[in-house]
């Protein structure tokens, strides 16, 4: 201890010199390119990026509370352009800033490939993420012993897997869940279902695709029957897969379900103590979350519409994060929170990627609010993606170029235009290619409306919609036991070092080493 104070001490001292003699530090927000040309820029910068990591020690305390947070689908790519975007939305260069997860002191690389599948789903990920072990393409929460539309095998309990969430419930912390999407989507269903087929959301669903709901239970059923009984928080979309086909939503949307089960109702009425059920931002906000005991919020028949588009008072994902954080902390043995900024994947689906990187900022907004809320010495912060997508972004815009415009340069075979950030494939192939005298050209980019939002981006191989990209992941953490997140491993170690960290969960944890050391000012 006396020879890190001492060491830490001398590193100080030492940068203080250096910034006596080359002038003061160099700033992440810079407003011209022009300062980029200084060679002083440079070497303050590096030396500051020594010095942060020489000062950084590792934080082996107990982690109280962890906080998940899943970019779905948010590739290295995606967040590089999200960076730029964010950036150049500031008024800043772009190509410096930092989203609030790129200033974690580890990264890591997460391997993404499921049992079945080079290239993976948001289900079979999920099962990764949360509970530990890769299993079938399309399927949650089971092992690959069952296959896609397995009922049978999904009830078996040999074959369901325990998410991380079910750990911290054992363990007696609180858990939950947000996300843009329905909540009964892959990644949140992850969190507390168990299901052969991501696809069976509600029972019209298991019905229309060919099984007995009756033997088949469907997701949003799984959040009261189950382990999603436990669940503090829950916010997100989803409405019609929780009411009857007779009854409408508050939004005048009618139910999806067959059983005439009201599970908003049921799950209000299920709980003990203050359970409160909410529809609107303007509710949430007005709601106290320190007397709340249990939270449901939905905010849409399906998923949350995207920041870029118009909706109902809709609350942003850092809105529904504080909730749910105001939530948990009420209980003083912690918590296990996920966070899903799902619609990333969705605009990629899309090809529209100027949403997939503003949703990748609303992401960053959350994290740092994430941040603000709760102590670095006792809250892990994980940052990670399910898989990526095929968005790449393509040479050589001159610095500083607008992310989601045109190239500056034009291609030097055919002489026109092409997008900085395009797709490996996509849907809607007439509007970028056309055929002229029995050969194929591009269509001239400038006729298009690049830089809307709305406007899908080129791609190559034509597609009804664009895939996933098979890329590794990035892993981003902050907090307790932090440093073991650095390095290459498999998606599903992640949550085995989560569990680590909290002393939670089946494998082997901080608690069973050493007398866990837990924060204390
Ligand atoms: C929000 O929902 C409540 C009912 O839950 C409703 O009374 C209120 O009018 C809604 N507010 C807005 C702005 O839609
Ligand atoms: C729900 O999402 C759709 C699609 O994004 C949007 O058009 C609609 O306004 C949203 N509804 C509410 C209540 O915000
Ligand atoms: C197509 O070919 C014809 C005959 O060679 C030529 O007159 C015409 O200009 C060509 N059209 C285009 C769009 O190049
Ligand atoms: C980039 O281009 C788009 C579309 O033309 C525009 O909406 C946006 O404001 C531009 N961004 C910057 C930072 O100039
Ligand atoms: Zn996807």
């Amino acid at each position: 201890m006396m020879r890190a104070f001492w060491l830490t001490l001398s590193i100080q001292v030492a940068f203080s010199y250096c910034q006596y003699i080359y002038g003061p530090d160099p700033t992440w927000n810079i407003r011209s390119t022009n300062d980029l040309k200084s060679k002083d820029f440079w070497f303050h910068d590096a030396q500051r990026t020594l010095y942060d990591k020489l000062t950084t020690l590792p934080n082996q305390y107990l982690a109280k509370n962890i906080i998940f947070f899943l970019g779905d689908g948010m590739s290295v790519p995606t967040v590089t352009a999200g960076r730029i975007y964010d950036g150049q939305q500031k008024g800043i260069i772009g190509e410096r800033n930092r989203l609030e997860f790129e200033k974690f002191d580890y990264v890591g690389l997460s391997k993404t490939y499921c049992v079945d599948k080079q290239v993976s789903d948001s289900a079979c990920t999920a099962s990764a993420y949360l509970s530990g072990v890769k299993a079938n393409y399309h399927t949650i929460g089971v092992s690959a012993d069952v296959q896609l539309n397995d009922c049978a095998g999904a009830k078996l309990p040999q074959n369901r897997l325990s998410s991380i969430a079910a750990w911290a419930l054992r363990g007696r912390k609180s858990a939950g869940l947000v996300t843009t999407t329905r909540v009964t989507h892959a990644s949140p269903a992850g969190v507390y279902a168990h299901t052969s087929n991501r696809d069976f959301e509600s029972d019209l669903d298991v019905r229309d695709l060919g099984q007995n709901p009756s033997n088949c239970p469907d997701i949003a059923q799984q959040l009261l029957d189950e382990m999603g009984q436990g669940l503090r928080v829950v916010l997100g979309g989803g409405i019609k897969k929780f009411l009857p086909n007779t009854m409408k939503d508050v939004y005048g949307n009618v139910g999806e379900r067959l059983d005439g089960r009201n599970l908003i109702d049921e799950w209000q009425q299920s709980k003990a103590g203050n359970a409160r059920v909410v529809f609107n931002r303007t509710d949430l906000l007005n709601n106290n979350p320190y007397d709340t005991d249990y939270l449901l919020g939905l905010f849409n028949a399906s998923h949350l519409a995207y920041n870029l588009d118009d909706s109902i008072d809709t609350p942003s994902l850092e809105e529904m994060t504080e909730a749910a954080i105001g939530v948990l902390s009420g209980n003083p043995a912690g918590y296990f929170l996920f966070v899903e900024g799902g619609r990333i994947d969705h605009a990629h689906h899309e090809t529209k990627a100027k949403k997939a990187v503003d949703e990748t900022v609303q992401f960053s907004n959350a994290v740092r609010k994430a941040r603000q809320l709760t102590n670095p010495w006792e809250t892990l912060i994980v940052v990670s993606a399910d898989h990526g997508h095929t968005m790449t972004i393509n040479g050589y815009p001159d610095i500083n170029n607008n992310i989601t415009g045109l190239n500056s340069e034009l291609s030097d075979v055919d002489n026109l235009p092409y997008a900085t950030l395009s797709y490996a494939n996509g849907p809607d192939y007439q509007r970028f290619y056309k055929s002229v005298n029995g050969t194929v050209e591009r269509v001239d980019l400038r006729t298009l409306n690049i830089g809307d939002r709305n406007e899908r981006y080129p791609h190559g191989v034509p597609m009804s919609e664009e895939t996933h990209g098979g890329g590794d992941v990035a892993v981003y953490a902050n907090g307790p036991w932090a440093h073991l997140f650095s390095g290459v491993y498999e998606q599903s170690t992640l949550p085995h070092l989560m569990g680590f960290a909290a002393c939670i969960g089946p494998g082997i944890t901080y608690c069973d080493l050493r007398p866990k050391k837990t924060y204390n000012p």
